[in-house]
């Protein structure tokens, strides 16, 4: 039987890169919407599991995604409520990767660290959907976690938003000025740069001074890089005596999780991967590869 994605994607255009990962985990058809809203969500999903029998259901698919995490997240929610046993399917949410790249990022850190209960992690510009995902997953890990964002109401907005979503608590600081990173990084054993496309967070001399600093891992792909001094390409590199990972070190592991998870999806029809099923599909995925790099 064919394997079917439906593809419920927030924004106009569905995404051709969510399309070309799904066809290369195995989806044999996709079926795409862009633009979807709350409202259209049930007719869809509806249009899934009334079409073929229960037995047969775990060969359909709903993959959630496009640039709006909150979106996501609504439409999420609403094809959940359209599923009733034994008519349901399993669902992946990664709007614009961010589950998969934090996932990536936290696991990456996870493998280097091992346990990271009481370690201090500041994420730069956490407030968009990567950093408040991989906010949420550290602090589940136990850190201590800490986010920045330009702007005092903006990060605590998203503060209060990953404490509501994963059920923890984590911290959030002000920063407008790299000048506030010598203080920002007292303790600190594990720098994410979080932040946009293109934009530099941290020059070099700022994370090389941190004398606790054990890993940097930047997610930022677009000159200039978010980390002065940690290289697009590094994957567990010793730098200055930091373990360093660029957004392709991180990238080339998310593309192999999102293909993992795609082709999870039709192995059940009553999977919901959302960030900490992603998680356990990535931590399932490290135990059956050689030893990675340590920090120091
Ligand atoms: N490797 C991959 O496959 C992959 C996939 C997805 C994303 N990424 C990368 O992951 C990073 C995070 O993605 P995202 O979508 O979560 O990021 P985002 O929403 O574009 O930006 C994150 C935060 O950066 C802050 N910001 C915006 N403009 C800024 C500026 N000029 N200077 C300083 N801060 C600024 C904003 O926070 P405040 O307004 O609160 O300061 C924003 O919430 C990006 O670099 C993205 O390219 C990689």
């Amino acid at each position: 039987m064919r394997k079917l994605l439906l593809q419920l994607d927030s924004s106009r255009m569905p995404s051709v890169f969510d399309q070309v990962v799904a066809y290369d985990a195995g989806a044999d058809a996709i079926m795409s919407y862009g633009g979807v809203t709350e409202g259209d969500v049930r007719d869809l999903i509806h249009g899934c599991i009334f079409t073929r029998a229960p037995k047969d259901l775990h060969n359909t698919a709903v993959w959630i995604g496009g640039n709006n995490m909150t979106a996501g997240e609504q439409l999420l929610a609403m094809a959940q409520d359209a599923l009733f046993s034994p008519f349901c399917v399993s669902i992946m949410l990664d709007s614009n990767g961010s589950n998969t790249t934090a996932v990536a990022a936290v696991v990456k850190i996870e493998e280097a660290l091992g346990d990271l209960r009481g370690k201090k992690i500041l994420i730069l510009a956490g407030t968009g959907p990567v950093g408040q995902r991989a906010a949420g997953l550290l602090a589940k890990d136990g850190a201590d976690v800490t986010i920045t964002s330009r702007k005092p109401e903006q990060g605590d907005k998203a503060r209060q938003f990953i404490d509501a979503r994963f059920n923890i608590e984590v911290k959030a600081v002000a920063m407008n000025d790299p000048a506030r990173l010598p203080d920002l990084l007292d303790g600190v054993e594990i720098l994410l740069n979080s932040g946009p496309a293109g934009v530099q967070m941290v020059p070099k001399s700022a994370w090389t001074a941190a004398k606790s600093l054990k890993i940097a891992v930047d997610l930022n792909a677009v000159p200039p890089l978010g980390i002065e001094g940690v290289e697009v390409n590094d994957a567990g590199v010793q730098r200055n005596g930091v373990l360093a990972f660029g957004a392709f070190g991180v990238g080339n592991f998310k593309t192999k999780l999102h293909k993992a998870c795609v082709a999870k999806l039709f192995t059940k029809n009553d999977l919901v991967l959302d960030a900490e099923a992603i998680a356990d599909v990535a931590r399932t995925m490290v135990k059956q590869k050689p030893e990675p790099a340590k920090a120091r």
